[in-house]
Order: structure tokens, then C-alpha cells, then sequence
């Protein structure tokens, strides 16, 4: 069976190709643009190609209950919308997706927003939300016979790929910039076996000599310039709109680095909406570091019709991007859907993530600036109470347990980092105490504590 109904197109000229005729580096040989998956079939108003809303939804609800592999992948659960392979057999799969979508009680109750969620990408096999975007890329390199794969990395991207080429039984390289990257995420990369290069350069720059690799040696690359990244990173959007039983919420904030997640989800939404399995699509806000803001920049100075690179510099290194490659795909997203963009302070991304830790939901820095974003929108009058709100947590909190215990030691921000800040940042910092090996000294360290 095929299973294959796709093309890519470019999003600069419109150019369309086979998708196995893409470059090395995925750039339109006509005008140096990024492509992205497009299904010709589901342009018809009939026909065998389109798929059928009302019999999908139900097919993918009663997958939930078989015993296939495929069907326990949050992803291939929706492979109607994804149809990339020519044979689903080829799937590689982690059993990723499917992930928990949480109300969150206490930031509800803060920011007077009854309805607020957070959708944790953090949960997925190997602890972010690249996974759904790496079983997909990697399905196609397997059938396509590649043995090495590579992706440059702030670090989530490396730790997935590295799994994932592990079980297709391929090989990896990763390129990481030297000393940026948390712990948590270079472990996973060593641990699933991929070949490590770490460079003195920062991401944009890891990814710029990878792409000279890749041109010379017949290795598949995995960034998310990889359309078929993006295929598997608009499946959130399908978990999202069936957990609201196809209701989609009014607005969901996304982090923005290299800008790959905004740019799928978009994707995501949009098609639903063209097949007709949901009636709208929510507003999606991108945010970013104060210090790793060049799409801020881009809608400031040219209304998102031109973006200038900038050296990045944050404390939540999984968004350390100067020169993010999807900007553009990104900025169709945010203005096609009435979204904002906007920055948030290394203050306000370290509070967010301590009570988001506070409602048993811990998460990266990166994933953070999510609840941070909101806070500012609801101030400026852009949220009003009545909206439903979903945030999305790509990374889990474990992956960079540094950053985490620095905050609660008081070590992570400058003092001129937190003016203003110091009553609530100290509310929530819950540092280890030494104490005595004497039951009275454990229970001294109670007093003061309750509640
Ligand atoms: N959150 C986390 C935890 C990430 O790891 C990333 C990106 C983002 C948000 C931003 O997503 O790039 O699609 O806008 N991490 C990449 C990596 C760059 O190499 O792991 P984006």
C-alpha cells in the first residue's frame, strides 16, 4: 500500500517539488526559502484523497483502545494526517504524543482566567516536545535508506534524535555549542549513542557548519528546516482540538526559538480547519527571552516582514536563538491567527517556571516563558477572564535541574536582574536546608513552613 500523498512546497515562491527531489540543506534552489509538507489531494472537495472529518475522529478515538504500535503513537494515531511514508511500516516510534493536557488552578486563580491549561510536551519519551517531530523525520530518513543522520542542537533536538536513530538502527551526529547546552540533555545525546561534536560557536553558528557537512556528505538532516519535522510537531494541535472534543481553545502560547513548534502548531490548526474538523482556530502567541528576541525585534521594526540576527543570550538555553530559521513560516502563524508576539525579563521566565514547579508541573526555563507571556498579555487586556487558554510546556524539568536548583539557592539571577521582584521571588524559593540527623531538628525545620 502507498501510503505517500504529499509534496513540498516553498513558502517564498511557491515553488513545488517531489519530496525526495529536496536539497541537503532543505532550501528552494529557486529562492533559498524552507519548504513545507503539502497534501494536493486534500485541496478537492471530493475524492479518495480527502480525508473525511466525521469518520476520523472517530477512527482516532477508537485507536486509543487497539494494540497496535502505530495506534499507541500519539502521532501515527492521526497518520491520515500525516501521509509522508509510502508505507506506515516504516514508522519509527517511541510511542511518543499523546501527552497530559493539565488545568492549572493556582495561575488560573492569579491571572482570574478560569480556564487555563498547560499541554506538556515535557511528558514525551525522551522529556521534550521534539519527539513528535523527530518520529516523523526519522520514519522518512529510515525509508529512504540514509545511515547517518544530524541535527545542530541547544540540546532537546540532539537528546530525541540521538534516541530515535538509535531505534531505527541508524547513526547520528550531533552538533551542540560548547558549554551551553544543560546537563540533562548532553547525557541523553551520550547515552543513546550519537557521534558528539561539541563547537566553540553558539547555535546558529552549530547550524550553519552542519548545513556545509551535510552538502558534502550524504547525511540526512534533522533540524527542523525538515518539513517532516513540522509534520509530526502539528500533531499537539489534533490532541488539543479532540481533548476540547473539537472545540479549539481561544489562544495558545508557545515558546519561540528557532521557531519550528509556532510555525507546525499553525500548520496544524489551519488544517483542521480546511478539512473541516474544527470550525476555528485559536490565537497563537509566540514569546521569547528579553535577550533572545529577534521575532520581537522583527514585528517592532518591520511589522515581521524582515528579521535582523542577534547574538542571543539567556538563561534558558533551549531558546538561545539569534537567527531562528522558521521565521517567516512563524510569522504568518501569529498574523493569521490575530496572536501576539512579545519578550519576557530572566526574572519573570525563573518566577513563572517556580510556580508552574508549584503546581507539580515543573518544566524547562524555555517552557516557562509560556506562563510569563500570559501574565503579560492578561496585564495589557489582551486575555479577558472568560477565554479558555492553553499553554504549551515543551521540555521537561529534569533536563536542566541546574537552572532549577540555582533559583531555589538564590544563585541564578543578578541582584539588578530582580528589582522589585525580591518579596515574590523569595515566596517561592524552597531551598534544602542541613539539618541535624535529630528528629527534633527535622521538626524545627517545619515550624513556619505550614501552609
Ligand atoms: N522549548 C524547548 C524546551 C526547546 O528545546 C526549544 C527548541 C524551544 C522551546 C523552541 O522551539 O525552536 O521550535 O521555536 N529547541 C531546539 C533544540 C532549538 O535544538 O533542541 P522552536
Amino acid at each position: 500500500m502507498n501510503d505517500n500523498l504529499h509534496q513540498l512546497r516553498c513558502i517564498g515562491c511557491g515553488a513545488r517539488i517531489a519530496g525526495a527531489k529536496a536539497l541537503p540543506d532543505f532550501r528552494c534552489s529557486e529562492c533559498g526559502d524552507l519548504f513545507e509538507v503539502e497534501y494536493p489531494g486534500w485541496g478537492q472537495r471530493r475524492g479518495p484523497d480527502r480525508p473525511n472529518a466525521g469518520a476520523l475522529k472517530w477512527l482516532w478515538r477508537e485507536r486509543r483502545c487497539s494494540s497496535e504500535a502505530l495506534d499507541h503513537s500519539g502521532v501515527w494515531r492521526f497518520r491520515e494526517l500525516l501521509p509522508i511514508l509510502d508505507s506506515f511500516g516504516n514508522a519509527v516510534t517511541l510511542r511518543e504524543g499523546n501527552t497530559p493536557l493539565y488545568h492549572l488552578p493556582r495561575a488560573s486563580k492569579a491571572l482570574g482566567i478560569d480556564q487555563l491549561f498547560a499541554k506538556h510536551q515535557g511528558m514525551n519519551p525522551t522529556g521534550s516536545f521534539k519527539d513528535t517531530g523527530m518520529t516523523a523525520a526519522m520514519s522518512v530518513a529510515k525509508e529512504r535508506g540514509y545511515e547517518w543522520v544530524a541535527c545542530a542542537s541547544t540540546g532537546n533536538t540532539s537528546a530525541a534524535m540521538a534516541a530515535y536513530a538509535a531505534r531505527a538502527g541508524l547513526r547520528s551526529l550531533v552538533v551542540i555549542p560548547d558549554g551551553k547546552i544543560a546537563w540533562g540533555k548532553l547525557a541523553q545525546a551520550m547515552d543513546y549513542g550519537a557521534v558528539t561534536c561539541q563547537v566553540k560557536a553558539d547555535f546558529d553558528g552549530c547550524l550553519k557548519l552542519l548545513i556545509q557537512v551535510v552538502k558534502e556528505a550524504n547525511i540526512y538532516l534533522l533540524n527542523s528546516v525538515n518539513p517532516y519535522r513540522l509534520e509530526g510537531q502539528k500533531t499537539p494541535a489534533f490532541e488539543i482540538a479532540e481533548a476540547f472534543d473539537w472545540n479549539v481553545p481561544d489562544h495558545l502560547i508557545v515558546p519561540g526559538g528557532n521557531l519550528g513548534n509556532s510555525s507546525a502548531l499553525g500548520k496544524g490548526f489551519r488544517e483542521l480547519h480546511e478539512l473541516g474538523l474544527v470550525a476555528r482556530v485559536p490565537r497563537i502567541s509566540v514569546i521569547q527571552a528579553v535577550g533572545a528576541n529577534p521575532l520581537v525585534r522583527s514585528f517592532e521594526t518591520s511589522h515581521g516582514s524582515s528579521l535582523q540576527p542577534m547574538e542571543a543570550h539567556t538563561r534558558a538555553t533551549a531558546i538561545r536563538i539569534g537567527n531562528p530559521a522558521s521565521w517567516r513560516k512563524a510569522v504568518r502563524v501569529i498574523q493569521d491567527t490575530g496572536g501576539w508576539c512579545l519578550d519576557v525579563t530572566e526574572a519573570e521566565i525563573a518566577i513563572a517556571k517556580a510556580e508552574l514547579g508549584s503546581e507539580g508541573l515543573g518544566c524547562e526555563p524555555a517552557s516557562a516563558v509560556t506562563l510569563a507571556g500570559l501574565k503579560k498579555l492578561r496585564a495589557r487586556g489582551d486575555v479577558s477572564p472568560g477565554e479558555t487558554v492553553v499553554l504549551l510546556l515543551t521540555g521537561h524539568t529534569l533536563k536542566d535541574a541546574e537552572y532549577t536548583i540555582e533559583f531555589h539557592r538564590g544563585t541564578l539571577l543578578r541582584d539588578e536582574e530582580t528589582v522589585g521582584l525580591e518579596a515574590e521571588i523569595d515566596a517561592l524559593r524552597k531551598n534544602a536546608q542541613a539539618v541535624e540527623a535529630t528528629p527534633g531538628a527535622v521538626l524545627a525545620a517545619l515550624k513556619g513552613r505550614a501552609g
